[in-house]
C-alpha cells in the first residue's frame, strides 16, 4: 500500500511549480525516528532540534523545511496566519523588476509589533530584502484606535502608561515556532512615550536570545531610538544586541533597504 506523505506543520502548503536551482539535492532519504537524513549520500541533521519523521494515524509526516532547503527552495513561515510558503527560484525570476535572489547562510526572523501598521511596513521591507521569516507579535486584546488615543486621558494606553502595574499585555503567542533555529532576530516596535511599546514585553522575556544577533528597529513620529534598544536588551538578558535603527512613521523604503544592506548579514 502506498504511504501518503504529509508535511509536519499543520499549515497551508503552497508549492509553486517544481523548478529547483542548481544547488538542489537529487536524492533525500529520511527514516522514521531518525534525526539524521541522507542528502545525496551525505548524513545531515534534519535540524538543530532533533526533529525526526514520524507516522501518525498511518500517515508519514516529514519535516518540510529540511526537505525544501535541501531541494534549494525558499521556505517562509508566517506565524500570524500560520502559513508555510514554499517558492522556487523560478518564481522569483518571474517577478517584474525582481531583485536578484539574496543568498544568506543566516537564518533570519523579523519579529514585530505594529499597532498602526507603520512598523509593519518597515518589517515587511526588511523581511523581503533578506528573505526572512516573520513573526507578528499580536496582543490577545488588540488595541483599537480609541485605545491608542494618547490625547484622551481615559484611553487604554494612558491608563496603562500611568499605572505600570497594569501594563502587561497578553499575547496570542509569545514564542515563534522554531525560535532556536534562527541566527539573527530583528525586533520591531512603535515608540510609545520615548520607549519601546510594552506590548513587546512577553516576547522579549519569554525567549532565549543566547547566541543570536538581535537587531532592534522602530518607527516613531519624532523621537529617536533613544534607550529603547538597550532597555529591551536588559529585559531579554541574553543575545548579542546591535545598536538598531529608528525610522520615521513616513519612512522611505529605500532608507530601510540601505540600512539592511549596511548590516552586511550576507
Ligand atoms: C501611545 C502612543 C505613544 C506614542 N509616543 C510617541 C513618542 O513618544 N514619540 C514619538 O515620536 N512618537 C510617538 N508615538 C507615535 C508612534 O511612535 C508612531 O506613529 C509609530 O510609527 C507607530 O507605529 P505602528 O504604526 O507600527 O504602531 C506614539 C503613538 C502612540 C499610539
Amino acid at each position: 500500500m502506498k504511504t501518503k506523505i504529509f508535511i509536519l506543520l499543520s499549515a497551508i502548503f503552497l508549492l509553486v511549480g517544481c523548478a529547483v536551482n542548481s544547488n538542489a539535492a537529487e536524492k533525500i532519504v529520511m527514516k522514521i525516528g531518525d534525526p539524521v537524513m541522507q542528502v545525496d549520500g551525505q548524513d545531515i541533521n534534519i535540524d538543530n532540534d532533533g526533529t525526526t519523521p514520524v507516522i501518525i494515524n498511518g500517515r508519514t509526516m516529514l519535516p518540510v523545511r529540511a526537505i525544501a532547503e535541501a531541494l534549494g527552495l525558499n521556505i517562509a513561515w508566517n506565524e500570524g496566519d500560520k502559513t508555510v510558503t514554499v517558492t522556487t527560484a523560478a518564481q522569483n525570476d518571474n517577478k517584474e523588476n525582481a531583485e536578484p535572489q539574496k543568498t544568506t547562510g543566516k537564518k533570519i526572523l523579523v519579529a514585530y509589533y505594529s499597532a498602526q501598521n507603520h512598523t509593519k511596513g518597515a518589517a515587511e521591507v526588511i523581511a523581503e530584502e533578506l528573505k526572512a521569516d516573520t513573526f507578528v507579535i499580536t496582543p490577545k486584546e488588540p488595541y483599537t484606535e480609541a485605545d491608542l488615543d494618547w490625547t484622551d486621558d481615559n484611553s487604554r494606553v494612558n491608563a496603562e502608561h500611568d499605572n505600570p502595574d497594569t501594563r502587561h499585555t497578553e499575547l496570542v503567542s509569545s514564542s515563534p515556532e522554531n525560535f532556536a533555529y534562527y541566527d539573527v532576530v530583528f525586533v520591531g516596535y512603535p515608540i510609545w512615550w520615548g520607549s519601546a511599546s510594552w506590548v513587546l514585553d512577553d516576547f522579549i522575556k519569554n525567549n532565549d536570545f543566547t547566541g543570536k544577533t538581535v537587531i532592534p528597529f522602530c518607527t516613531s513620529q519624532a523621537s529617536g531610538l533613544g534607550e529603547s534598544g538597550k532597555e529591551l536588551e536588559k529585559m531579554a538578558g541574553s543575545g548579542n544586541w546591535l545598536e538598531g535603527k529608528r525610522f520615521s512613521e513616513s519612512f522611505d523604503e529605500k532608507e530601510v533597504r540601505q540600512w539592511v544592506s549596511s548590516l552586511k548579514l550576507d
